[in-house]
């Protein structure tokens, strides 16, 4: 049977990366089979388009070409990791995935959504998630809390702005597909983090051993 595919999604900072570590837990505990994994990157070719993408430099970097590269980076992550995973059965969870694209290079940088769609039909097609986690917190504390992790890229160093536009641009995406994004209180202490993670992991799974 074919695997589930996760993403995690929300601004620097709302605790994608902290949600990966009880997901881990969740999925030892119940015996499911998993690939971890990020955007973007995920293999080593990809993982060397992040280098480009996210590296600070003093070159402005073009907005179409940061869209592309994400893409670029996409295509294979997709063909090398997530789909062959999947076609063993296993679940994938990835910090980041499409959605990420239509906020940061669409929402926040105005990007033309059309081509997103495009991109999105060829490149993505029917790898797309079958849920999705918004971890989502107020901009100011997200932002906090990349001070505290003390390690900033090329877009953690956006203004205040921008990151509100990333915000609302998430919560816009959950809203237009609340079916399959599912919104998780990040402002809360870790534990209840926690808790809202594997409440919504537990009905995942059980809505998805129904339908099978
Ligand atoms: N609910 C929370 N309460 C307090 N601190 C948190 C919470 N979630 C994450 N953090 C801390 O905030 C920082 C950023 O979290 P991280 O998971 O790296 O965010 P992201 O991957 O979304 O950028 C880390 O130092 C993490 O330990
Ligand atoms: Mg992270």
């Amino acid at each position: 049977m074919r695997g589930k595919f996760i993403s995690l999604e929300g601004g620097e900072g709302s605790g994608k990366t902290t949600a990966i570590h009880f997901i881990r837990e969740w999925l030892d505990f119940h015996d499911i089979p998993y690939v971890m994994t990020r955007e973007p990157g995920g293999t080593p070719l990809a993982e060397e388009i992040r280098q480009l993408i996210l590296t600070p430099r003093d070159e402005a970097v073009n907005d179409v070409t940061e869209l592309l590269l994400v893409f670029a980076s996409r295509a294979q992550h997709i063909a090398e990791k997530i789909k062959p995973a999947l076609d063993k059965g296993f679940w994938v969870i990835s910090d980041r995935f499409l959605d990420s694209s239509y906020v940061y290079q669409g929402k926040a940088r105005g990007g033309d959504l059309a081509m997103l769609d495009q991109l999105a039909d060829w490149v993505v097609s029917d790898s797309k998630p079958d849920a999705t986690l918004l971890l989502d917190v107020p901009v100011e504390l997200g932002q906090k809390r990349v001070v505290l992790r003390n390690h900033q890229d090329r877009l953690d160093k956006e203004s205040l702005s921008f990151h509100q536009k990333v915000r609302d641009g998430f919560l816009d995406r959950a809203k237009a597909d609340s079916q399959r994004v599912k919104i998780i209180d990040a402002s809360l202490p870790l534990d209840a983090v926690k808790q809202q993670i594997e409440e919504q992991l537990r009905q995942l799974n059980k809505a998805w051993a129904d339908e099978a």
